[in-house]
């Protein structure tokens, strides 16, 4: 393709060009119907905007901090599992490129690097996302590592306690690849006729067990802070809040676990509601558009994560690919918030969207 990529669609495009069609899907998909897969996207586009004229928009400032950390735009790139599937590089080139646009990347436990490679790859600012395995040794042993390797942060993923029913890998016969950070410690993959062997192999391993009360345990593992990924209801946060978490994040997995769970933006207020402010509330899913994160941020998140537009960037140019969707979607960002009248993250407020739910 002559052509440079000009959105984030370009290069989902690219990317099933470039991959294997059982890898691509295997991004690419959703659980079951995918019917949550598509409402992540279009609940984006029933909001629209309220936008403010005549506002001095000759400077536009994107800048914020997570957890104090300083980062150039409210954009993270989420945790996604095993990149060198789509790319030899792997989360090495996804981190480079993260460094590079001085955005804050979460790695995700199930990688193709070792924390350490990622770790000595770039001095980016790193979050570190975990399941929690039957074998909580195991688990202990990653965090620790993380810590010593400079992650700032815990990001404990409480929405899959099983994998979902993605029927693309089910057909595909999805195989996973080993885990790097666990080479030699897991037993070899599990064949099964039911689902996919990722599927089988995840089942064998995640502890369905896990539990409110375990976010002691995991405090007693590690000293840095612990956020939660998988929450969607007020229900969930006032909990969050009770066991004394650094932040939320408002996810359901990209869509891959339950089916007709809400999209992320239509129940990102109501947590936000609940926890009022005292911690940092960040979303992901379906973010594909400057437009959609200048939605999340006045709908209350101090963030947004970018899920699978960063494994199509990778795919299709490696770190550089990943780098043109970050900066794509921030310069989008920027061109939003200077056309709604927004010179600053602080100006941007509930009023300058109109949902669904608000009256005409
Ligand atoms: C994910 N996601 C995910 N989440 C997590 O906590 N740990 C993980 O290992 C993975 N792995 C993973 C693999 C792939 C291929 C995808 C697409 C997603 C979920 C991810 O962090 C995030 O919640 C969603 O990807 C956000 O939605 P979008 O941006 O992909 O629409």
């Amino acid at each position: 393709m002559a052509e440079e990529p000009v959105n984030v669609n370009e290069f989902q495009e690219l990317a099933r060009r470039a991959l294997r069609k059982m890898y691509f899907d295997f991004y690419n998909g959703g659980a079951e119907d995918q019917h949550t897969l598509k409402e992540n996207e279009e609940a984006f586009h029933r909001i629209t905007f309220r936008p403010r004229v005549l506002v001095d928009v000759s400077r536009i400032n994107m800048s914020t901090t997570i957890l104090g950390y300083p980062t150039s735009a409210p954009i993270m790139i989420a945790p996604t599992g095993m990149h060198k599937l789509a790319h030899p590089e792997g989360e090495v080139a996804t981190a480079r490129a993260a460094a590079a646009c001085n955005s804050i990347m979460v790695m995700s436990f199930s990688s193709t690097c070792t924390v350490e490679e990622v770790a000595s790859s770039c001095n980016a600012v790193r979050f570190f996302q975990i399941y929690v395995f039957k074998r909580r040794d195991l688990t202990a042993m990653v965090v620790q590592r993380a810590e010593r390797c400079g992650f700032k942060a815990i990001i404990f993923t409480v929405d899959a306690p099983r994998i979902g029913r993605r029927e693309a890998d089910i057909k595909n016969r999805m195989i996973a690849p080993q885990l790097k950070n666990f080479e030699g410690l897991l037993s070899t993959e599990v064949a099964s006729d039911k689902g996919s062997n990722l599927a089988a192999s995840a089942a064998a391993r995640l502890d369905p067990s896990v539990c409110w009360k375990d976010i002691e345990w995991l405090r007693s593992i590690t000293s840095l802070p612990i956020l939660i990924k998988g929450v969607l209801t007020a229900e969930d946060a006032t909990k969050a809040m009770e066991v004394g978490v650094a932040g939320i994040v408002v996810s359901n997995h990209g869509a891959r676990q339950l089916d007709y769970s809400p999209a992320t933006i239509t129940v990102l207020e109501e947590v936000v509601r609940a926890v009022g402010a005292k911690i940092p509330v960040l979303v992901d899913g379906g973010v594909r558009r400057g437009t959609d994160i200048f939605k999340a941020l006045a709908l209350g998140a101090k963030a947004v994560l970018i899920g699978r537009p960063v494994l199509y960037g990778l795919a299709a140019k490696g770190e550089h690919g990943v780098r043109q969707v970050m900066e794509m979607l921030k310069n989008e960002l920027e061109l939003t918030m200077a056309l709604s009248g927004c010179p600053t993250l602080k100006d941007i407020t509930r009023s300058h969207v109109r949902t669904e739910h608000d009256r005409l």
